[in-house]
C-alpha cells in the first residue's frame, strides 16, 4: 500500500488519465479533491468521462495513469469491496425475489455479519430513507421513488462515510426527481457523508451541491459552487451549459480600466467584463444572462454603451416574462423580468434600447 500523503482532502483525483483502448483518452488529466462531508457533482454531457471518473474511484475501473486517494492513501490496489465506498445507480439493481430488508441485509451477510448487527443495521438504514415500514414488501410492491430510496439505503447499511451516485434520478418522473433531490441531500447532510454525485441534468447539480465540477472532453472545464459557476463561468462551454445564456459575437476593441470594448458583429459597441481575452483584435464570444439585461432607461448606468433592440416575442410564464429580441443580428436574445405590478409587458415589433453593468455581460472565448 502507498504511504498516506496527508493533504487533508478525503477524496483525491491527481493526474488521472484513462483510455479504454490504449489510444484515445477519455479521461485527460483530472485533478480534484475534496473534503469529508462536501456534496460534489461530475457535471457534464454524455460522453464526457463522468460514469468513468466514478468507477475508477469505486474500483471496477482502473486509472490508465495518475492517482487516487482517499483519506490520504492511494486506492489503485484495493479491490472495490475493501474500499467502504456506497453506491446507487440509475437502474436500483434490487433483488427481485428479496424483500426490502433481505435487499439491505444481503451485502451484509456476504461480509459474515450476524444475524442481530445485521438487523440493527438495516433497521436504521431504513429509517434514514423514511422507510422503516416497509422492509417486508418486495421492490415490485413500491413506487419508483421508493425503490430509489431503498437503493439509497442500501448504499448507507455499510455506513459507508463515501457515496457514489450516478445519474440515479434518471428514471424518474419530474416532480418526483425534484422532491428526490432536496431528499438526497437532506439526508446527506444529516449524516454528514461525503458524496460524488453524476449528473447530465444542470438545475439538478445547482440544486444539490455545495462544488459542481463541469465536465467536457475528459476534462474539468470549471469547479466551483453553484452559484460562481452560473454568475462566473469562465469559459463559453460553462456558459452555455449552465442556465440560459445569451451571446454575442465580436472583436476586442480595447481594454482599459477593466473594462473590454467590444465592437460586435452584428455592429454595436458594448461594455464587458474581460475574463479570458488580454487584448485589442482578438475574438470573443460574449455572454451576459436574461435576466441581467436591463432596458428600463431610469435603471441603466449613466454612460453605459446601450444596444437598439427590436421585440420578437413575448411570452407570459406565470411568475417572469420572457421576451426574444432581435440584438445585432442575433433573434434569439432571450431577456427575463420578474412578473411585478408596474412590470413593461413589452409588446412584439416595438424597438428598444437595452443595455447592462459591464460585469454582468462577459468577454469569454470565441469558439
Ligand atoms: N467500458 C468501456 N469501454 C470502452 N469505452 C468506454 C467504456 N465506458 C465508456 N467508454 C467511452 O468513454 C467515454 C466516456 O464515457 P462515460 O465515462 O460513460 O461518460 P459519461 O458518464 O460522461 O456519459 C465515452 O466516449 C464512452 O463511449
Ligand atoms: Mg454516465
Amino acid at each position: 500500500m502507498a504511504e498516506s500523503q496527508n493533504s487533508g482532502a478525503f477524496v483525491e483525483f491527481e493526474r488521472v488519465q484513462k483510455s479504454y483502448d490504449g489510444e484515445t483518452l477519455v479521461v485527460k488529466d483530472l485533478n480534484l479533491s475534496l473534503p469529508k462531508g462536501e456534496f460534489l457533482t461530475m457535471l457534464g454531457p454524455s460522453g464526457s468521462g463522468k460514469t468513468t471518473c466514478l468507477m475508477m474511484l469505486a474500483g471496477f475501473e482502473t486509472a490508465t495513469h495518475g492517482d487516487i486517494r482517499l483519506d490520504g492513501v492511494s486506492i489503485n490496489n484495493i479491490p472495490p469491496h475493501k474500499r467502504g465506498i456506497g453506491m446507487v445507480f440509475q437502474n436500483y439493481a434490487l433483488f427481485p425475489h428479496m424483500t426490502v430488508a433481505e435487499n439491505l441485509s444481503f451485502p451484509l451477510e456476504v461480509r459474515r455479519m450476524g444475524k442481530a448487527e445485521r438487523e440493527a443495521k438495516v433497521k436504521r438504514a431504513l429509517d434514514m430513507v423514511q422507510m422503516g415500514a416497509f422492509g417486508g414488501r418486495r421492490p415490485s410492491q413500491l413506487s419508483g421513488g421508493q425503490q430509489q430510496r431503498i437503493a439509497l439505503a442500501r448504499a448507507l447499511v455499510f455506513e459507508a462515510e463515501l457515496v457514489l451516485m450516478d445519474e440515479p434520478l434518471g428514471a424518474l418522473d419530474k416532480q418526483l426527481r425534484e422532491h428526490m433531490q432536496f431528499e438526497i441531500k437532506r439526508i446527506a447532510d444529516n449524516l454528514g457523508i461525503t458524496v460524488v454525485y453524476v449528473t447530465h441534468d444542470q438545475t439538478e447539480a445547482l440544486t444539490m451541491s455545495d462544488r459542481v465540477a463541469v465536465f467536457n472532453d475528459g476534462r474539468i472545464q470549471q469547479l466551483a459552487p453553484p452559484d460562481k459557476l452560473y454568475e462566473e463561468p469562465e469559459n463559453s462551454f460553462v456558459a452555455q451549459f449552465i442556465g440560459e445564456n445569451n451571446t454575442l459575437e465580436g472583436v476586442v476593441k480595447e481594454i482599459k480600466g477593466g473594462t473590454a470594448l467590444v465592437q460586435l458583429d452584428g455592429g454595436g459597441l458594448i461594455d464587458c467584463k474581460p475574463v479570458n481575452v488580454t487584448e485589442a483584435g482578438q475574438r470573443t464570444r460574449v455572454s451576459i444572462r436574461p435576466e441581467r439585461v436591463e432596458y428600463n432607461k431610469d435603471r441603466m448606468r449613466p454612460g453605459a454603451h446601450t444596444l437598439k433592440a427590436e421585440v420578437m416575442e413575448f411570452i407570459y410564464m406565470g411568475d417572469i416574462f420572457r421576451t426574444r429580441l432581435k440584438v445585432a443580428g442575433n433573434e434569439d436574445f432571450v431577456i427575463k423580468t420578474r412578473n411585478a405590478p408596474d412590470q413593461v409587458r413589452l409588446q412584439p415589433g416595438t424597438q428598444i434600447e437595452i443595455g447592462w453593468l459591464p460585469e454582468d455581460c462577459r468577454a469569454l472565448d470565441a469558439v
